[in-house]
């Protein structure tokens, strides 16, 4: 399909479920699935896939439709924007097709209701356009439904207890990350020192979109500077453009621990001092620094740094990012 090697990350993206890296727990879920619904000759069951964003989510239900041999439907639940929108997606799904709803809770409840009703009676309700009629139901095709989410608790509990499989997804294990990008360079055909991929793996904070993304920058910088093999020298730089520290920690979060070294601080003083909203800064910075163990929190929303952090601060401050 494309002329070697290719340019883009995405290219060269696992097709079968045995390409897949690491998530032992999901693959095997996956794997027994598929062979009962081979068995049986049935769709593959509803699936409710959670966990952070750019562990594989997506890419798992890709795997799903390619090794069904199914269409894939894939939109973002803050797509379906009224009942339209609603009806095309399931009446446009035949049967077996893989029907993907990512940032499920991003549905609104209305649909997500209209959604669980028509799980329940393989049909969808069309609203009488005129009242008085009564409303015509439509007949839906045997299709898989897969909704995608980083926060479950936010779908509605019907809907959750439709779905017969959930896989949820961890974070990679550097190990996992690098054999990870291994792959990925081979299927793209990329020249690259061997060294790089473990110290891409430890700026990638266990997501593989953070480290595709990095291994992506560095091809950037190699080829800006006309040459073959992506190495180490190419990997600094595109630290450096991008201004990824040791830990892949950028400059939202290097500031963080910066004033976290004066003392002792108030999620509220820290977020003034980033000028970000508190909620950005408690869902967005907080969660990576508390589990790289870099800050503690206590239930007064107050945040200190921990030796690692004080030592990973101190460290970046001698060698710049
Ligand atoms: N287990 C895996 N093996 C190989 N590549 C993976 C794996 N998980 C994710 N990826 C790759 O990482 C990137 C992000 O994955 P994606 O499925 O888009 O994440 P999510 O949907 O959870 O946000 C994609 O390029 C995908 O191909
Ligand atoms: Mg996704």
């Amino acid at each position: 399909m494309q002329t070697v090697p290719a340019n883009e990350i995405n290219d060269a993206a696992p097709t079968a479920l045995s390409h897949l890296i690491g998530q032992r727990s999901v693959v095997d879920q996956v794997k027994v699935a598929l062979d009962a619904a081979n068995q049986d000759n049935l769709p593959f069951p509803s699936t409710l896939a959670v966990g952070p964003a750019g562990c594989g989510k997506t890419q798992v239900a890709k795997v799903i439709a390619q090794e069904m041999g199914a269409d894939f439907h894939e939109v973002l639940g803050q797509a379906i924007a009224n009942a339209a929108d609603f009806n095309a997606l399931l009446l446009g799904a035949k049967d077996r097709d893989v029907v993907l709803i990512d940032e499920a809770h991003e549905l609104e409840r209305e649909y997500q209701t209209s959604l669980f009703l028509a799980i329940d009676q393989k049909r969808i309700f069309l609203q009488g356009v005129r009242s008085g009629r009564a409303p015509q139901s439509i007949p839906l095709a045997d299709f898989t439904l897969l909704l995608a989410t980083t926060d479950e608790f936010r779908l509605l509990q019907p809907l959750r207890d439709r779905m017969k499989l959930a896989l949820r997804f961890e974070f990679y294990t550097e190990q996992e990350l690098a054999e990870l990008l291994r792959q990925r360079s081979r299927a793209l055909k990329w020249k690259v020192a061997d060294r790089i991929y473990h110290r891409i793996a430890q700026r990638s904070r266990g997501v593989p979109r953070l480290a595709l993304r990095l291994l992506q920058a560095c091809r950037r910088v190699c080829r800006s500077e006309g040459e073959q093999t992506i190495a180490v020298a190419h990997l600094e730089r595109a630290c450096q453009l991008e201004q990824i520290d040791a830990l892949g920690l950028g400059p939202p979060e290097q500031a963080y621990l910066g004033i976290l070294a004066d003392g002792t601080s108030r999620l509220n003083v820290i977020a003034s001092r980033l000028g970000l909203p508190a909620r950005t800064v408690s869902e967005v910075y907080e969660p990576y620094l508390l589990r790289a163990g870099l800050i503690v929190k206590d239930d007064d929303s107050m945040r200190q740094l921990t030796a690692e952090g004080r030592e990973h601060l101190s460290n970046s401050r001698k060698n710049g990012v």
